[in-house]
């Protein structure tokens, strides 16, 4: 079966002012579904029709098809990225609150150093909060790199910082698009739940 655009987990004007409803008729119904559309027209007929998003990803990358690997994970960064907003402001708690506390200190800081890492990524990216053993990390991938095609990595949030998740509703203004989604709209109980570990299965398809 073709791989599809998964719908949202909210009303498209639900996470308004932060992120308007034009922005998610863009970000989710254009860019996301052309990352789909593609992917699905590179694998009709090849031997990866048929198998999971990330087999697809991981056979990309294997490969070498550059073109292949930049759709299908973007498909999967994005299938995540939708789940890790929620449109009632939330605070972790809990487990997760406690390996804040222990590798952050609040989590402020935390958000401070998701924030600062995410707006110094050069060029198009995705910045990552991340398992790491029993401690919580955070990092960046370029352009459509992908936890998935990395080992290991167990990935709890992330936010995306291509130009097109924020120039209808912030300009150029990366900082200002990140202080408000991180103050305002992360699904800290999605976050939570990716502490088993299953984080990637999350996202998938197929
Ligand atoms: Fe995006």
């Amino acid at each position: 079966m073709a791989f599809e655009l998964p719908a949202l987990p909210y009303a498209p004007d639900a996470l308004a002012p932060h992120m308007s409803a034009e922005t998610l008729e863009f970000h989710h119904g254009k860019h996301h579904k052309a990352y789909v559309d593609k992917t699905n027209g590179l694998i009709a007929g090849t031997d990866l029709e048929g198998r999971k998003l990330t087999e697809v990803i991981r056979a990309a990358k294997a490969k070498g098809d550059k073109g292949l690997f930049n759709n299908s994970a973007q498909i999967w960064n994005h299938s995540f990225f939708w789940q890790c907003l929620s449109p009632e402001k939330q605070t972790p708690s809990g487990k997760l609150a406690e390996m804040i506390a222990s590798s952050f200190g609040t989590p402020e800081t935390l958000v401070k150093k998701l924030v600062e890492e995410s707006t110094n990524h050069f060029a198009s990216g995705w910045g990552w909060l991340v398992l790491d053993g029993d401690k919580l990390g955070v990092g960046s991938l370029h352009d459509a790199d992908t936890p998935v095609a990395h080992e290991g990595m167990v990935p709890l949030l992330t936010l995306d910082v291509w130009e097109h998740a924020y120039y209808i509703d912030y300009r150029n203004a990366r900082p200002k698009y990140l202080e408000a989604v991180t103050a305002n709209l992360i699904n800290w109980d999605f976050v939570a739940r990716n502490l088993d570990g299953q984080g990637i299965s999350r996202a998938d398809q197929g």
